[in-house]
């Protein structure tokens, strides 16, 4: 049987039980931010959706409020699924938009208003019969799959916009409505984008980002000097990919950036290469920046998470900006989350032979913060780079593994190690060389992570966009909390995260180690490893905020 508080994890966001999954109208509202969530308030499996609600002043630490959004309509009897809060600027009031199942299983948009403006809590919401639903699966709409609408932004004309995701005629698209007053709309002539390539999507996100640098904005910002991201999770693969291009008010469609062009939806960039679906992004007014949240699934059985009593976490809230390319995002931990590191074990200026291992004494490193940069004095020896098998990270990361010599890596970190290394996750890069420029794999592998068996132990990969030549160095940082392994590699240019549940952690210690298996040597410049505090996450508490 499992021992299910070795799993639990210590800094992410989880009800004290039960089932979660998306994250839902996350925003920040006079001083607070809000997080709902996909909830089963009777079990540890999906059902009885409602929406769980928190509230924070620094997305670290959290107090549980009541659930905001029960199945008690005839429009969401079946369930209140995933949907996005808008504040409208001229009443400085927040609405919620989600999906309701009815009891045929159709699927319909509905309206919620907090009841009471004055409680800073926001703790009950209303749901107008007077306007619900009020988008529904009209025409060549299969009502079955027709959910989760985004947050709204205005356009120049004063009209507003939500999208949310549909499948027609098997091609999965980002469907557009407007509306004058927010409560009643209207389906546009055309979709907001509709690639051919993949089927339904869930959980459209729409965004602007900022050309220059990392400054987040308003939902509705439109101008000269943005990009937009259009971001959707597809069901078949678990995962979230996004587009870069722009938002052609005229046309009231989402133009992909022509380079970027990528029929095989497989090869879509992704938010994260690992276990982080339906995510949802708003702007943080209050520091002006755009902040991701997603969840990440467990990877045990369900029987483990009935056991448990639990199952799914929301991933660290991510600063997400785009990359100094302007080909891709960029995402890293909430600047808050740094303040629960306490005890720091510091290292620089390390050789790593080949085949060499540090021991990283000194941290707690089943609940830390690690966060590490090595050097390539030469790029010489770099493996060649087979680009007719290369196109799938995944698969290259799976032919090898953390011991497989090649020229340059594979070199990273061990987590989650146990004491004679039978159970370990190994986070990697490779470096090859392709005709014309060099290639940076970055791998996170499970396979070894744990003995128990039933587990759902997979390869992780993806490639790091960045210059290596020109760089010479790049960084990893990764977040282990119990059950999961969260990195960041390249700064924040690939993320992978995963779930773990080694058996030594119910018995013995975790350790840390730094290696290189590649042939050549290489630095570690600097390596930082923090003991993480447990915030206060959803534990009752008779504290307030205001
Ligand atoms: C994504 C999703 C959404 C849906 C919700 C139901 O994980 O399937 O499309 O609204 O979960 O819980």
């Amino acid at each position: 049987t499992i021992v299910s508080s070795v799993y639990r994890t210590s800094y992410h966001f989880q009800p004290p039980h039960n089932w979660i999954n998306d994250p839902n109208g996350p925003m920040y509202y006079k001083g607070i931010y809000h997080l709902f969530y996909q909830y089963n308030p009777k079990a540890a499996v999906w059902g009885n959706i409602t929406w769980g609600h928190s509230v924070s002043t620094d997305m670290i630490n959290w107090i549980p409020l009541d659930i905001a959004l029960n199945p008690t309509k005839p429009f969401d009897i079946d369930g209140c699924w995933s949907g996005s809060a808008t504040i409208l600027p001229s009443l400085n009031k927040p609405v919620i938009l989600y999906t309701g199942s009815n009891q045929e299983k159709h699927q319909a948009q509905n309206i919620a208003f907090p009841k009471n403006l004055s409680d800073p809590y926001l703790i009950e919401w209303i749901k107008p019969d007077e306007y619900n639903p009020v988008m529904s699966a009209t025409g060549d709409i299969n009502p079955a799959q027709f959910r989760d609408p985004t947050t709204g932004w205005m356009g120049s004309d004063g009209y507003w916009r939500v999208a949310l995701g549909a499948e027609i005629g098997g091609v999965g698209m980002a469907l557009l409505y407007k509306s004058k007053d927010f409560v009643r709309w209207e389906r546009a002539d055309k979709p907001l984008h509709s690639p051919r390539g993949s089927g339904m999507w869930e959980c459209p996100d729409f965004y602007p980002v900022a050309l220059e640098g990392k400054r987040g904005m308003e939902t509705s910002l439109n101008s000269e000097d943005v990009k937009h991201v259009l971001k959707m999770s597809l069901g078949e693969t678990h995962s979230d990919h996004y587009l870069l291009g722009r938002y052609d008010e005229e046309k009231d469609m989402f133009i992909q950036d022509n380079e970027e062009k990528e029929k095989n939806y497989r090869f879509w960039r992704r938010y994260d290469y690992g276990n982080f679906y339906a995510s949802k992004s708003f702007f943080d007014a209050g520091k002006e920046r755009r902040i991701l949240w997603g969840w990440s699934n467990e990877s045990d059985s369900k029987p483990d998470d009935i056991a448990k009593g639990w199952a799914g976490i929301q991933t660290i809230p991510r600063m997400v900006w785009l990359d100094e390319n302007g080909k891709q995002l960029v995402q890293w931990p909430i600047k808050e989350l740094e303040s629960l590191r306490r005890k720091r074990v510091h290292f620089h200026d390390i050789e790593l032979k080949a085949g060499g291992l540090l021991n990283i004494k000194g941290v707690k490193a089943s609940q830390m913060d690690v966060d590490v940069e090595f050097e390539l004095p030469s790029l010489e020896k770099a493996g060649p780079f087979d680009s007719l098998l290369a196109l799938d990270p995944q698969v290259l990361c799976e032919k090898g593994n953390f011991s497989t010599q090649s020229g340059i890596g594979p070199f990273g970190l061990l987590v989650m190690t146990s004491l004679n290394k039978d159970e370990l996750t190994a986070i990697y890069f490779k470096i090859f060389e392709a005709y014309d420029r060099h290639v940076v794999l970055m791998c996170s592998d499970q396979r070894r992570s744990s003995l128990r068996p039933e587990l759902y132990l997979p390869v992780y990969g993806g490639f790091v966009d960045i210059d290596i030549e020109k760089e010479r160095r790049i960084s990893l940082r990764t977040l282990v909390d119990h059950s999961v392994v969260e990195s960041f590699g390249g700064e924040g240019r690939t993320c992978m995260t995963a779930r773990v549940y080694p058996a030594f952690l119910v018995t013995s210690k975790a350790y840390l180690h730094a290696f290189n298996n590649g042939s050549e040597t290489i630095r570690i410049l600097h390596l930082n490893a923090w003991n993480m505090a447990k915030p206060s996450i959803n534990v009752a508490q008779d504290q307030f905020l205001i």
